[in-house]
């Protein structure tokens, strides 16, 4: 049996007991997975529920953390230049609709946009921005589509319902924040790489991406002063403990942000300061002192490398745009 089998199977040894609120199976498998693996991991993508999504918002408001404050000011600068390259009738789609901010800065420039679509995997998130967005541009076309980007069947079908030419130019992809940063380059290609498959040629994608600079800035940028960062990589602990009767945080964790040169990414961990056994749902998990959980990878690339990587997924370079630090860069592929 599987960690995660064994997982369902205490779980489900627990059913018909009287339980406070129904475990999300999914979280729980991929937790206990987790923590079993010699590198004890968890995925990133649960650092945000409210008060992560906070605590997010709160990262971006720190002078060490700037990302966000960088390719805004890159939009706020060169948005006529990308949505001249982008031209008149296009359809923007952004996977992921979190920053209503970024895409208005671009939805504003275009001339005659046919509309735009958020795409997420959560009805609210989805039903937020398009409202924002509506609000802003009462004129344009706005459909929000509820989508799971890991199921390629899914992706196929939604896009073969776009309208086409010549009601829509173009259709671009909008993909800003170095999210892309978050999966490993070869799942990046992947996930590019599935877009690319379903646009056509001449198709863009404008994509946000980190830049690689120096050590200490970077890291700064991950283990800031006030905490901020620390609170939002331990709150996975509270997440973990609340959601699926869990003790890890009680335990003694710190928060770690470290540059792995070699494999150009920013890592944060979770460290047990000392020897320690927690819970997770009826399991023991124990860990050693300074032994660590990995929670997060930030990947960092060069224009270059980055362009390489989009090549391979099947996008072509015809712009990038950065600011005047070289902190952060904005790409336009076109599909090849
Ligand atoms: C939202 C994934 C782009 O990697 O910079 C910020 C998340 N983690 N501080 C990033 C994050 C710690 C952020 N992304």
């Amino acid at each position: 049996m599987s960690t995660a089998e064994q997982a369902l199977a205490v779980n489900s040894a627990h059913e018909g007991q009287e339980s406070e609120h129904q475990i999300d199976q999914e979280f729980l498998i991929e937790v206990t997975d987790g923590l079993s693996s010699s590198q004890k991991t968890l995925p990133c993508k649960y650092f945000y529920d409210e008060k992560g999504s906070q605590l997010f918002e709160a990262i971006c408001e720190t002078p060490e953390y700037y990302v966000t404050r960088t390719e805004c000011s890159i939009y706020e600068r060169y948005a006529s230049e990308m949505a001249a390259l982008i031209g008149e009738k296009a359809l923007l789609l952004e996977p992921g609709a979190g920053s209503v901010k970024k895409i208005g800065m671009i939805l504003e420039k275009l001339t005659n946009p046919v509309g735009f679509v958020p795409m997420d995997i959560s009805q609210e998130i989805l039903q937020y921005s398009s409202d924002v967005l509506s609000q802003q541009f009462p004129e344009m076309s706005i459909d929000p589509i509820v989508i799971d980007f890991l199921n390629k069947e899914q992706i196929h079908q939604i896009f073969s319902t776009l309208p086409v030419r010549p009601l829509v130019n173009k259709r671009v992809i909008f993909f800003p924040g170095s999210t892309i940063g978050n999966f490993n380059p070869d799942d990046a290609i992947v996930f590019l790489k599935q877009f690319a498959e379903n646009l056509y040629s001449g198709d863009g994608l404008l994509i946000g991406v980190d830049l690689v600079k120096d050590t200490a800035i970077l890291e700064a940028a991950y283990d800031d002063k006030k905490g901020i960062t620390a609170q939002f990589n331990k709150n996975l602990l509270d997440r973990i403990d609340r959601e699926l009767n869990a003790t890890l945080s009680t335990g003694s964790f710190s928060h770690r942000a470290v540059f792995n040169q070699d494999k150009s990414r920013i890592e944060m961990h979770l460290v047990s300061d000392i020897e320690q056994t927690v819970c997770l749902d009826g399991n023991k998990v124990s860990f050693k002192q300074s032994e660590t959980i990995h929670t997060e990878n930030s990947y960092k690339y060069t224009i270059d490398s980055f362009s390489l990587l989009a090549k391979k997924a099947g996008f072509q370079l015809e712009k990038v745009w950065k600011d005047d630090n070289d902190l952060f860069s904005v790409h336009y592929f076109s599909v090849i």
